[in-house]
């Protein structure tokens, strides 16, 4: 079956009064993983500097039900798709969905990255992106074991 990857970025909308915000998040990240294991997806979630960036990868008509579902979630606001394509093989194939947790890295992306009236990354930038999510939870992984929702189990 064909495999597709979707890339967009948000304002995070959580109300920090209901609990605390990483809970909130950790909240989203487990029943997202439910949600992506019956529905075949895999991806990664980044929270940080008031900005969502979540990669999502599976089949399409899987990808396109789930954002929709997404962009109508009132805990984030101005979901702005960055790339849906056909992709070669999946990114995040040990995680059905996991924060991208580092606080270096991942600061460093979001200020390129919060994409405040920038336009669309193009391809290369946009893969660029998709390598160092992965490669922040392939280093944090081997740190701390059992972090995250792996595909299988
Ligand atoms: C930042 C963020 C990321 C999300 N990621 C996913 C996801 O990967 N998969 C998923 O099924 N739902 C995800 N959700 C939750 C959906 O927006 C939605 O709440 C959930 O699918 C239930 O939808 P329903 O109430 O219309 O059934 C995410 C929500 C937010 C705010």
């Amino acid at each position: 079956m064909p495999l597709y990857r979707l890339l967009y970025r948000s304002d995070i909308a959580l109300s920090p009064e209901a609990s605390p915000l990483d809970q909130q998040i950790e909240a989203i990240v487990a029943s997202s993983a439910l949600a992506n294991t019956r529905d075949n997806l895999s991806g990664a979630l980044i929270a940080s500097n008031g900005v969502f960036i979540q990669a999502l990868e599976g089949p399409l008509t899987a990808l396109e039900t789930t954002f929709e579902r997404i962009c109508r979630d009132l805990r984030h606001r101005r979901v702005r798709l960055i790339e849906l394509a056909a992709a070669e093989e999946r990114a995040f194939p040990e995680w059905r969905m996991i924060r991208v947790n580092n606080k270096e890295d991942v600061l460093q992306l979001c200020s390129e990255f919060g994409l405040q009236g920038s336009g669309r990354p193009d391809a290369l930038r946009t893969s660029a992106i998709i390598a160092l999510m992965r490669s922040v939870l392939v280093s944090n992984a081997r740190v701390a074991t059992g972090a995250g929702f792996p595909l299988h189990g």
